[in-house]
């Protein structure tokens, strides 16, 4: 794709303009190839602050991340949900959140709490349960004659379905008489198709001009009517909260409120899902990461008296998963090398915005400033050899390492898949809870290989700017049950 550029004189103290246009044909929010060397080349250029047109607007980047804890405090001025706001519901199908629904933002907002603190021991242990009763039935029975032979499957495949199963059953419970949805594999094929026309949808592309995407996010959003969902038990609180909180409102719909259930089954597995891809694949090509890990799991249950044996059902509280420093480190580790995603703040009126104490830029009304994490999480400065896999780049002395440095400076934030301030992602400890009971259960029960003559892993770019990138391919592995337990 080609870029036009000129950049022109400004008002005193105003970053550096870059004119020009972005083709955002079939890709949005997609700066040309690749965002992250589009910005990469134009700091190089005017520096670490510099606006962009893009589409009539303009678009102030912020590159030094020395300066991100002076955006991100300026919650006031600068606001991100008049962006979600506008977009989330054009995406997944709801009606915007208005002043037609009074308090509804309010209470929906108030619903993330469950995601975390007292709400998240319950959902850990529940995630636990079912992924393991997904393990179960789907991966550790054995047919007669095949005990200790190796199965052959596919990374991003295996991780896909087991946690869409189990993330399901958690977050909205299961139907009566059973312990399983049946329609779980149409439900998935149709995620599936509605997620890779999501970058388009997020750029506000008319889902009509999408072919078939507005009659498969009516399948989708369809299965969380609320007839169907009365019947199911063991729902979460944060979902219940949500259908409580809905069903205040007689201006909603049936179909709205299933829309926004819908819109968090989107939320728990669009970035969950990718994340996990890229932990178990880096592990996987790393065997000696993995055995590190895979001792440090065994450490931890042996010290805090959990037994492990193949045969019975492991239960690993929120408590241990706390413990385990390899593994949190390995998770940040993958997020670090696939995370892309955009923090956007839109000007809510005319001001100065202090970057430290002697640089400040005027900013009007209506423009926007972004943060573009993925090129702190790729800077030499912060991380030497950026692009290797190091499963313990964030421990140190095992403990958590968290002090990293630009020129010297210790950074107030050095790795933000979950976004930042007001925006940061409410399930972002629920997340690294179940990316590391799904490794533990992988671990624990399986021995692990990448099948021979693949190519490396790369990054498909096509969703830069919206969070985990996906792989450009899927990745074939191998596993057997594992025989000799610690
Ligand atoms: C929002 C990342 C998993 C629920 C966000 C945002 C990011 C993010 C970056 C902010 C969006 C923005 O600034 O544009 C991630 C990543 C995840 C993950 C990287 C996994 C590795 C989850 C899970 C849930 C969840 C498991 C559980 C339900 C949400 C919700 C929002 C959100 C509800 C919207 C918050 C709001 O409207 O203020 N996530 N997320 N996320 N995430 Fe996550």
């Amino acid at each position: 794709q080609t870029f036009l550029f000129s950049s022109s004189c400004r008002r005193d103290g105003e970053p550096p303009l870059i004119k020009g246009w972005i083709p955002i044909i079939g890709k949005a929010l997609e700066f040309g190839k690749d965002a992250h060397k589009f910005l990469e080349k134009h700091k190089e250029k005017y520096g670490d602050v510099f606006t962009v047109q893009i589409a009539g607007k303009y678009m102030t980047f912020i590159m030094d991340p020395l300066l991100y804890p002076n955006i991100i405090k300026h919650g006031r001025q600068l606001d991100f949900h008049e962006f979600s706001n506008r977009v989330a519901p054009f995406t997944f199908g709801y009606p915007p959140v208005t002043g037609k629904y009074p308090g509804l933002r309010e209470e929906i907002r108030r619903s993330f709490h469950l995601l975390q603190g007292d709400g998240l021991i319950a959902l850990t242990e529940s995630m636990m349960g079912n992924l393991m009763l997904v393990f179960r039935q789907d991966h550790l029975a054995e047919r007669p004659g095949e005990e200790g032979s190796w199965k052959s499957g596919n990374i991003y495949q295996f991780c896909f379905t087991v946690l869409f199963e189990a993330t399901f059953l958690t977050l909205y419970g299961k139907p009566p008489a059973a312990r399983r949805h049946s329609g779980m594999g149409v439900l998935r094929e149709d995620f599936i198709k509605f997620d890779k026309m999501f970058p388009l949808l997020i750029a506000q592309i008319p889902i009509w001009l999408l072919g078939r995407t507005k009659a498969i996010r009516e399948n989708l959003i369809r299965c969380f009517l609320p007839h169907r969902m009365s019947i199911w038990s063991n729902k979460s609180q944060f979902i219940r909260r949500r259908s409580e909180v809905f069903d205040q409102y007689d201006t909603l719909r049936d179909f709205d409120k299933a829309a926004h259930h819908f819109a968090i089954l989107w939320a728990s597995l669009g970035n969950t899902v990718p994340a996990t891809f890229w932990t178990m694949y880096y592990l996987v090509s790393h065997p000696e990461a993995l055995e590190v890990v895979r001792q440090e799991i065994h450490d931890v249950l042996r010290t805090n008296g959990v037994e492990f044996s193949r045969d019975r059902d492991v239960t690993i509280s929120r408590e241990l998963l706390d413990k385990l420093l390899y593994l949190e480190s390995s998770i940040n580790e993958s997020l670090r090398l696939s995370s892309a995603s955009m923090n956007i703040r839109v000007a809510q009126e005319d001001f100065d915005l202090q970057l430290d104490s002697e640089r400040s830029v005027p900013v009007r009304k209506g423009d926007i400033i972004a943060l573009y994490p993925q090129s702190m999480h790729l800077d030499p400065e912060i991380y030497e050899e950026p692009q290797t896999f190091q499963f313990d780049r964030y421990t140190q002395d095992s403990k958590k390492k968290t002090d990293f440095y630009k020129d010297g400076e210790k950074l107030k934030y050095y790795l933000m898949p979950f976004g930042s301030g007001s925006s940061k992602c409410p399930g972002r400890y629920f997340a690294i809870n179940e990316i590391k009971q799904f490794l533990c259960l992988l671990l624990l029960y399986f021995d692990l290989q990448l099948e021979e003559g693949q190519t490396r892993a790369t990054v498909d770019s096509s969703r830069a700017g919206l969070g985990i990138l996906l792989p450009t391919t899927d990745i074939r592995f191998r596993y057997r049950l594992r025989v000799n337990q610690d």
